[in-house]
């Protein structure tokens, strides 16, 4: 599969950045269809993309684009083979665990026509962790999506060892076809390129955090006061979703068994337990109104 013969992507998990990618696509001209395994997640992403297209209809990215059709023409379903019919592109984000995500690959598998490319939108594993279970570990390679994905355009494009130079090629391809700058990793690395970066800031704030050496309002002060920068690392990370940044923290707690990252996937799971995961859901570290 060339990236020019691409014609329908399948978006697995409607959340955060399941909704934001498939838009990405809807607006370049792609048949978009979204699946998840919750019908209630569904009618949120319908809510939220139509949401969405309101909020970003004066970005520039969107000048021409129609963007209220866009959103409305994406298909949603919970039924596997009827979304898998016909994709010729996978794009996963579902929760960061990599059972799970070879799970999903697996059952996809059985449903996807020979020639469809599936991408994992994996924030911190790597791709080989669940190549094996896709069942074509030469068509899976990591494109990884920073949001928000229509401004953020910056897109990682990570092989495994197993993947083909066809499915890279495929897939820079592809990128570039939704809009965004697609970057080639020369080996697995978890984080990627901008991520590693990120999530150092993001780990080194939480521990000043959860230590308790300094309240998240003053991290946060230091950051934007020396960068100039309008968010510090706790407003950047309600946008991220508490429950995203905890997946990972807590995933690699448990892998390492490190004590500093065990406190901090314990202090990102005291908001979680207040059920403040973030802008999403109206409140996180900070307030939103909602
Ligand atoms: N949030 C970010 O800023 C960000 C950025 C880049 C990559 N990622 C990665 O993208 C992935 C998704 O993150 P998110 O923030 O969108 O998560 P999210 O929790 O907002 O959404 C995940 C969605 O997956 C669905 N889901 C769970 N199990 C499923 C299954 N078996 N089949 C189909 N759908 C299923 C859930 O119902 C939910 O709607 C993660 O791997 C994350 O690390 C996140």
């Amino acid at each position: 599969m060339e990236a020019a013969e691409i014609r329908k992507v399948l978006v697995v998990g409607a959340g955060t950045m399941g909704q934001q990618i498939a838009l990405q696509c809807a607006t370049h001209g792609f048949e978009v269809v979204l699946l998840d395994q919750s019908e209630d997640a569904l009618e949120v992403a319908a809510a939220r993309l139509a949401g969405l297209a309101r909020q970003v209809a004066d970005d520039p990215a969107f000048a021409e684009v129609d963007l209220a059709a866009a959103a409305a023409g994406i298909a949603r379903t919970t039924e596997v083979a009827e979304a898998a019919a016909e994709a010729d592109l996978v794009s996963e984000s579902v929760p960061e665990d990599p059972e799970l995500k070879g799970r999903v690959f697996a059952e996809l598998d059985r449903y996807c026509p020979e020639r469809t490319i599936f991408a994992t939108n994996t924030s911190s594993l790597l791709p080989s962790m669940y190549a094996d279970a896709t069942g074509r570990p030469d068509r899976l390679a990591a494109l990884h999506f920073h949001q928000p994905v229509w401004s953020a355009t910056i897109v990682d494009v990570m092989p495994h060892p197993g993947t083909s130079e066809a499915t890279v090629e495929t897939l820079l391809g592809f990128a570039a076809r939704i809009g965004q700058v697609p970057i080639r990793l020369h080996r697995e690395s978890p984080g990627y390129v901008f991520n590693a970066m990120y999530n150092a800031l993001n780990g080194a704030a939480i521990t000043l955090a959860a230590n308790e050496v300094a309240s998240i309002e003053d991290v946060d002060l230091a950051w934007t006061t020396v960068t100039k920068m309008p968010n510090g690392p706790f407003a950047m990370l309600d946008y991220v979703g508490i429950d995203t940044a905890w997946h990972i923290t807590d995933y690699w707690a448990r892998a390492t068994g490190d004590a500093q990252l065990t406190r901090n996937a314990a202090f990102l799971k005291g908001y979680l337990d207040q059920g403040r995961a973030g802008a999403k859901t109206g409140k996180g570290f900070y307030d939103y109104g909602g």
